[in-house]
């Protein structure tokens, strides 16, 4: 009998769900532009091996004491011994999830606005396809709030009949179109140059300090840690299933679109650039970093002629689905609090924090050049390393270390003795939250 709180019915869901939570637009947009920024492949090696030391131990974490307690982040450290005092972490991390949610849902109707250009240029309505993609407030507010309506209706959907089916459905078709879309940019003139940059590292850059600390808050953002979107699928995962491994195809599933991702953007970069659109400055940095997508791949689709429209309607799609698999998690940490503690029905919930949340991101966008950086860095750069550790400290320090090893041998009962029952409690009581510290004293140095 599945649980009343809901379940992923099955491996494969409860991966796709997970894995599409982690894939977002940390990897398809922000793990290209700062690997474009950072010396293509130097960086890439270093997200990498961040991933695993620090990314995949906090991972593993969250999903642990999330199954172990069955309940959302608060709701877990209330029931887990010796937990009460980190109650308030878990509030925050509700919180914090929520204003990612309103600055998050703002990029992702950008995307959804540049989805629905090229449909509009298909139908000759050549002016309001310009209307759309002009990101002025009107049009900012319209596509934020429509991504924000799809989001909250799949979280209404529950468990396996939202959440599960829409991963499921949409992750494999994403991965598919991205593929196909790799082998038609590698094919364009000057993408070669691209494909050089992103695979073969310049070690001069290697050296700076800061592309390691880069590389660390890229993997935490990516893998969505912190903030108990981890932790409350975790907590909707059968005893049966073996955590270790879902962490581990979690995790590459995730590396592995990052990786992709990069193979796609990078070279369509540098073909854009063969095409005579400016994306380096006579220094080499990046011109208009942040915005870079929303010009660039714009320009090269249209440069495309009549296939660009095809094109780019594609990948949008799949940039919208891939927010969309992101944006569910976020809004299902709050609804699981609100389900769980306070006896909400799931409709009610998901409509009355969506509701809230709807509100705060269109106050966002009503005042984007005060609010929406600010928002960003304190819930990326402060909030979530900070949560980081504390789970860190909790499940490496406080928690009992037998009631983590009979959680994790539930599913796995050969662990006990494993390699893995070695180095993993040692990362979480020691690398792991040194490496987030770092992360996070750089925030304050580089703010
Ligand atoms: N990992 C998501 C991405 O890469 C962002 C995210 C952060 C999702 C925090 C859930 C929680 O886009």
């Amino acid at each position: 009998m599945s649980s009343p709180r809901g379940e992923f019915s099955s491996t494969f869901g409860f991966v796709m769900a997970a894995a599409g939570s982690a894939i977002g637009l940390g990897n398809i947009w922000g793990f290209p532009t700062q690997t474009a920024q950072n010396g293509g492949a130097a960086f890439v090696l270093f997200y990498l091996i961040l991933t695993f030391v620090v990314g995949y131990p906090v991972l593993l974490a969250e999903f642990t004491i999330g199954r172990h307690a069955k309940s959302n982040p608060v709701g877990t450290y209330q029931k887990i011994d010796g937990g009460k005092n980190f109650v308030p972490a878990g509030f925050l991390g509700l919180f914090t999830v929520g204003f990612i949610l309103s600055f998050y849902s703002i990029v992702a109707g950008w995307l959804t606005a540049f989805f629905v250009h090229p449909l509009l240029k298909m139908i000759g309505a050549d002016s309001a396809a310009q209307w759309v993609v002009s990101q002025n407030t009107t049009s900012t507010v319209l596509f934020g709030s429509i991504f924000f309506i799809l989001t909250i209706l799949i979280v209404v959907g529950g468990i396996k009949n939202g959440i599960e089916k829409w991963s499921s459905r949409f992750m494999p078709t994403l991965l598919i179109m991205m593929l196909v879309l790799v082998g038609y940019v590698v094919t364009l003139p000057g993408a070669m140059e691209g494909v050089r940059v992103y695979l073969l590292p310049d070690f001069d850059k290697t050296m700076n300090p800061q592309l390691i600390l880069s590389a660390l808050g890229q993997a935490f953002f990516s893998l969505s840690l912190g903030v108990g979107g981890m932790l409350v699928y975790g907590s909707y995962t059968k005893k049966s299933e073996n955590l270790v491994r879902l962490g581990t195809l979690v995790t590459l599933c995730d590396i592995g679109v990052a990786f992709i991702a990069g193979m796609l953007i990078i070279p369509a970069m540098y073909a854009a650039s063969a095409a005579g659109t400016e994306i380096f400055d006579a220094n080499g940095n990046l011109i208009s970093e942040g915005n870079l997508i929303f010009q660039v791949l714009p320009a090269l689709f249209d440069s495309m002629g009549t296939a660009g429209i095809v094109v780019s309607f594609l990948f949008f799609f799949l940039m919208v689905i891939a927010a969309l698999t992101s944006s569910i998690s976020m809004l299902e940490v709050p609804v699981a609090y609100a389900v769980d503690n306070r006896n909400m029905s799931r409709k009610k919930a998901a409509m009355l924090i969506g509701g809230f949340f709807w509100i705060v991101s269109i106050i966002i966008a009503l005042n984007m050049s005060t609010l929406f950086s600010g928002v960003i860095t304190l819930t990326t750069k402060y909030s979530q390393p900070i949560l980081g550790l504390i789970i860190c400290i909790f499940v490496g320090w406080v928690m009992n270390r037998n009631k983590l090893l009979e959680e994790l041998k539930q599913g796995n009962p050969e662990i006990g003795n494993s390699l893995f029952m070695k180095i993993w409690p040692f990362f979480l009581k020691v690398v792991s939250p040194i490496l987030i510290l770092i992360v996070f004293l750089q925030s304050f140095i580089s703010w």
